[in-house]
């Protein structure tokens, strides 16, 4: 089956697989590049990687409009649960579960996680998802490490890898993470959203067409593909 993906811009995306609509990250209410409104989002599951404002973003709103369940890590679905957001599926790093429209494997990131009000955050994450149009990778807020070879080892269709620089990983360190994942397409995220992370993604994407073996996509923010 099809999977669509849409970039909300920065880390943010919307994934529509098995008929269930997964958003990623929904930082939009105070994106300077959100695409759609908060109140337009639907959602049947919310992914948080980590506590921060900029990937945490709206997704207490989303949760309690929705009723969607939030899949993040255990300090963040307690705190979630003191915001009035009962449905959570709590996980932890290395942990994979079946849900409806795949399997999610909570991977590494190197990052931090405070949550808004100074509460723990538990510890950052990517995400791995097993979809039925192949394996997906969201690295989320993090540097370049060198586990990221095992992350791939059972192939990617589709990466997407922050290239800003300053919070996350920078060009270089992406175009090394792009050798160590094989992905077949990979997409830049966590850029442009202000000018602190401001990269050229047509010159990373040359890049990565002559340096390695995957195909880089380019996104605008609202902008979608398809895989499968
Ligand atoms: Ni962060
Ligand atoms: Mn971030």
């Amino acid at each position: 089956m099809r999977v669509t993906l849409t970039w909300f811009g920065h880390g943010g995306w919307a994934i529509e697989a098995e008929g269930h609509k997964i958003v990623l990250d929904p930082f939009l209410s105070e994106s300077p590049v959100a695409p759609v409104e908060v109140d337009k989002v639907e959602a049947d599951f919310v992914l948080v990687s980590h506590g921060h404002s900029d990937h945490l973003g709206d997704a207490v709103a989303i949760a309690r409009r929705t009723g969607a369940c939030v899949i993040a890590n255990f300090e963040i679905c307690q705190w979630l649960g003191r915001q009035g957001v009962e449905n959570t599926h709590p996980m932890n790093l290395g942990g994979a579960v079946e849900q409806p429209f795949g399997r999610v494997k909570m991977t590494l990131a190197h990052h931090s996680s405070s949550l808004p009000d100074g509460s723990d955050g538990g510890n950052p994450c990517g995400f791995l998802l097993g979809l039925s149009a192949g394996n997906v990778y969201f690295a989320c807020d993090t540097g370049l490490f060198l586990d990221m070879r095992l992350i791939g080892s059972s192939g990617l269709a589709l990466a997407a890898l922050p290239i800003g620089d300053n919070f996350t990983m920078g060009p270089d360190d992406a175009l090394e993470a792009v050798k160590l994942l094989k992905p077949e397409r990979v997409v830049p995220v966590h850029v442009n959203t202000w000018p602190l992370i401001a990269q050229d993604v047509a010159t990373w994407a040359e890049r990565v067409r002559t340096e390695t073996s995957a195909q880089p996509v380019l996104l605008e923010p609202g902008g979608s593909f398809q895989l499968g």
